[in-house]
């Protein structure tokens, strides 16, 4: 009897494994394993030699190559534009991912609108008719932008070269199908095999194309981590539903820096460029406050750190932290407890970064610190005042980069004083006044203003 070869494949990573298995082996995630039919392989392998198949001619002299057209072209959209290095480039390859509903096909619209020339935007996810009710809302209704609702990569691809776009959108990459392949849309092997043709077909005409991605539950990009290689900028959209500002952050970018922030508000005409600061809202000094700036990308963005230290009951005290790292947080209690003098081993500890940005820089480690010791002795952090700088376990406070840069943010934002580490002081021609502060156990001593509540 022949043996139909049967061939699984994970869901996540794309691992392949001869028998269905519960955990994958390669990416250790549970009932990610599913069965794919046997002629995959065939059309994977065609596929993979798609690109050398193409008017292949040998190897060229790095002076050979023709970088005439290789200039960019900003967008008109600040903060897309920020994200994406300053503008786009020829057969520049986008994925953008983002929580559904966060704004993903309102910014492709809006992108559309601002091309000079004709966009192709396939949608398998919404019809013509939607595409367009939101294009009426967001002032995007344009004869140039050509709607297809297909979910065919090979009726895609054939329309874009018939018509030859100045931008191709795709929305999602996860509802695409090549019918060469038998998996459905969606698995792994589909969105490589589309996503491949499409990023070719984007190189070779030098068409800039955005690849709409789903995101998995735990916030990663869905499908082959193959798909954020063969891209050139991975842009992932973030922020609360719930909340009006959305960030949208670049993971990896081949043409300019990674991990730049952009901000926008959702309105009710669409996405706007952020004005000012949004993480920053200047309020009535209180205990436990705290004003850092961390460096997103190359962007220096100021933001409130709060702090709540409050008695725990019976039990083994809470470390809860909103926005930093809770490894973090242990440790900087620690730190505080041992070095700064404030008694938490018997306290819940509670810390929030306001305007629910997620903070990666160490430099808010002073500013945590300050706050923990704020809550905890109920005295006032001295008023405009911006603490910034690493905190290591012996209680040091390490100088940061780009000092300069985020003074000029804080006082740009009204900020009057800044503790920052000392060797920080040596380039010293910051117009915000300065203090040095070499340790954090003096930080207890000279930065209240006044004692509110009793110790
Ligand atoms: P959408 O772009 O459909 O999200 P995605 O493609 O990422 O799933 O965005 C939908 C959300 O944005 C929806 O909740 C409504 C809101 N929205 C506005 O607030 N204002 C607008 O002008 C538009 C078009 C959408
Ligand atoms: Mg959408």
């Amino acid at each position: 009897m022949a043996r139909t070869s049967s061939v699984f494949e994970c869901t996540a990573c794309g691992a392949r494994f001869s028998q269905l298995v519960g955990k994958c082996g390669s990416c250790k995630s549970f009932g990610t394993v599913e069965e794919i039919r046997g002629s995959l392989k065939k059309g994977l392998d065609r596929a993979r030699s798609a690109f050398a198949q193409s008017d292949y001619t040998g190897p060229v002299s790095l002076l050979d190559v023709s970088v005439s057209d290789s200039g960019r072209t900003p967008i008109g959209l600040s903060e897309l534009d920020r994200v994406l290095g300053g503008g786009v480039v020829p057969g520049m390859v986008v994925l953008l991912g983002g929580e559904p509903g966060i704004g993903k096909s309102t910014l492709l619209l809006q992108w559309a609108a601002r091309v000079s020339g004709q966009t192709l935007y396939a949608s398998g996810e919404e019809s013509e008719r939607q595409i367009r009710i939101r294009a009426q809302r967001l002032g995007a209704e344009l004869p140039s932008i050509h709607l297809l609702a297909e979910t065919d990569v090979r009726v895609i691809l054939a329309t874009a070269d018939q018509m030859r776009p100045a931008l191709l959108l795709v929305d999602s990459i996860q509802t695409l199908y090549d019918p060469e392949f038998d998996s459905g849309a969606g698995s792994v092997s589909q969105v490589r095999g589309c996503a491949t043709l499409l990023t070719r077909w984007a190189k070779t005409t030098g068409t800039p194309l955005v690849l709409v991605g789903h995101v998995t539950k735990d916030g990663g990009l869905a499908g082959p981590k193959v798909l954020e290689h063969l891209v050139d900028t991975v842009l992932s959209f973030e922020g609360d539903r719930h909340h009006h500002h959305r960030m949208l952050r670049t993971l990896k970018n081949r043409f300019g820096a990674a991990f730049e922030l952009g901000v926008f508000a959702m309105t009710e005409n669409g996405l706007v460029p952020a004005e000012g600061n949004p993480f920053f809202l200047e309020t009535e000094p209180s205990p436990g406050c705290a004003a850092t700036v961390v460096l997103s990308g190359t962007r220096p963005v100021v933001v409130e750190i709060q702090a709540l230290v409050a008695s725990a009951g019976l039990g083994i005290p809470r470390r809860t932290a909103l926005g930093i790292d809770g490894q973090r947080l242990a440790m900087l209690c620690a730190v505080a407890e041992r070095r700064g003098g404030i008694q938490l081993h018997d306290r819940d500890v509670y810390i929030n970064v306001a305007g629910g940005l997620e903070i990666e820089d160490p430099s808010a480690d002073l500013a945590v610190v300050a706050a923990l010791t704020s809550s905890a002795t109920g005295r006032l952090l001295k008023h405009k005042c911006i603490f910034v700088g690493e905190v290591g376990l012996t209680g040091e406070v390490r100088p940061v980069s780009q000092t300069q840069l985020r003074m000029q943010e804080a006082k740009r934002l009204g900020f009057e004083s800044a503790v920052i580490p000392s060797p920080s002081a040596t380039n010293n021609n910051m117009d915000i006044n300065c203090h040095l502060e070499k340790n954090v156990e003096r930080l207890r001593a000279k930065l209240w203003l006044e004692k509110i509540v009793d110790e």
